[in-house]
């Protein structure tokens, strides 16, 4: 069967990346990008877009039936720092966006995409190596919806059998999109501050380790977990996925070795907290085990794509 996509929340960061890999896969007339907000500049014009709320129950279901829609990759929702100003929000959007797609999964057989996130895990998780599972008492907004929409998910698929994947991101990389109100988002501004002013001032201590990966990287594993015979899919929550790990100090350094007279300093702001509440790094085992994702990009790596990219699109040539 021909793979009709929809993609909701396109135009945050994942979908920023999210939409032209998948476009370039299946064919660009084959996904459809949505969003409340206007058509991400990144993927302008380069294929469907719709307008769409995602918690427009009977808007969703019509364009699902006018465009043929097999798949629902939804990636509409409030992050971690943004969740804490407006935690209702959080909630009514978080959950109702993902209730919404696994009802019309059901009544249409679709499969679902929805990501997770290290901030399902909570101050009483082990921080290092955090195992699948594990004690699990997320402290943000954000953090509890993704923990009670990966038991969603699970219910949906044990009760009415909706093929839905789900991966736990961690901090995620990318130059191309703006990045949203979160915390680990910090590792994204700064190679603006580096490249615009030559410093940046951290919102977390320099010491804070939290789990990040590459944007190619994270892209490539949802394609693969997508993509993986429905067998190999042993975990209907989410999976552990992880990557790297590194603290402020860390990328400031290595961003150093490409622009010498980069300076970094400290103001923790209220991130702080909600970083102390996260994994500092991830076991991700099973993911690795059932359907063998690998990530390529380490740090070093990510830096020199991070800086190489944004010199090009921020025209900037230190
Ligand atoms: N990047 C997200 C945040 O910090 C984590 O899922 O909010």
């Amino acid at each position: 069967m021909k793979e009709r996509i929809l993609v909701m929340g396109a135009s945050g960061m994942v979908g920023g990346e999210l939409v032209p890999a998948l476009r370039k896969k299946y064919g660009a007339e084959n996904i459809i990008a949505s969003d409340i907000r206007e058509e991400s500049e990144v993927f302008k014009g380069t294929g469907p877009f719709h307008t769409l709320d995602a918690l427009d129950v009977a808007g969703t279901k019509t364009l699902v039936e006018k465009e043929e829609v097999s798949t629902i990759y939804m990636l509409a929702g409030l992050i971690s720092a943004g969740g804490e100003k407006n935690p209702k929000l959080c909630w009514d959007l978080n959950m109702g966006s993902l209730r919404q797609v696994l009802d019309l999964a059901v009544e249409k057989k679709l499969k679902v995409f929805w990501p997770s996130s290290i901030a399902a895990f909570g101050p009483t998780t082990p921080r290092k190596g955090t195992p699948q599972k594990t004690v699990i008492e997320p402290t943000t907004i954000y953090g509890i919806t993704k923990y009670a929409g990966e038991l969603l998910c699970q219910y949906y698929n044990r009760r009415w059998g909706v093929d839905v994947r789900s991966l736990r991101y961690p901090g995620l990389i990318s130059w191309k999109s703006e990045p949203g109100p979160g915390t680990t988002e910090y590792a994204v501004e700064i190679f603006y501050g580096a490249l615009k002013e030559k410093k940046y001032t951290s919102p977390l201590s320099a010491d804070t380790y939290l789990p990040m990966m590459y944007m190619d990287d994270a892209m490539a594993g949802t394609l693969q977990l997508m993509e993986a015979p429905g067998e190999k899919i042993k975990n209907r929550m989410s999976y552990n996925f992880s990557a790297i790990s590194f603290s402020p100090v860390e990328i400031a350094a290595e961003i150093k070795k490409h622009i010498p007279d980069f300076k970094i300093d400290y103001a923790s702001d209220h991130r702080q907290a909600i970083a102390d509440s996260w994994p500092e790094s991830i076991d991700d085992l099973e993911a690795r085990r059932d359907w063998g994702w690998k990530h390529e990009y380490d740090l070093p790596k990510m830096t020199e794509m991070m800086l190489k990219n944004l010199r090009e699109k921020l025209k900037i040539s230190i």
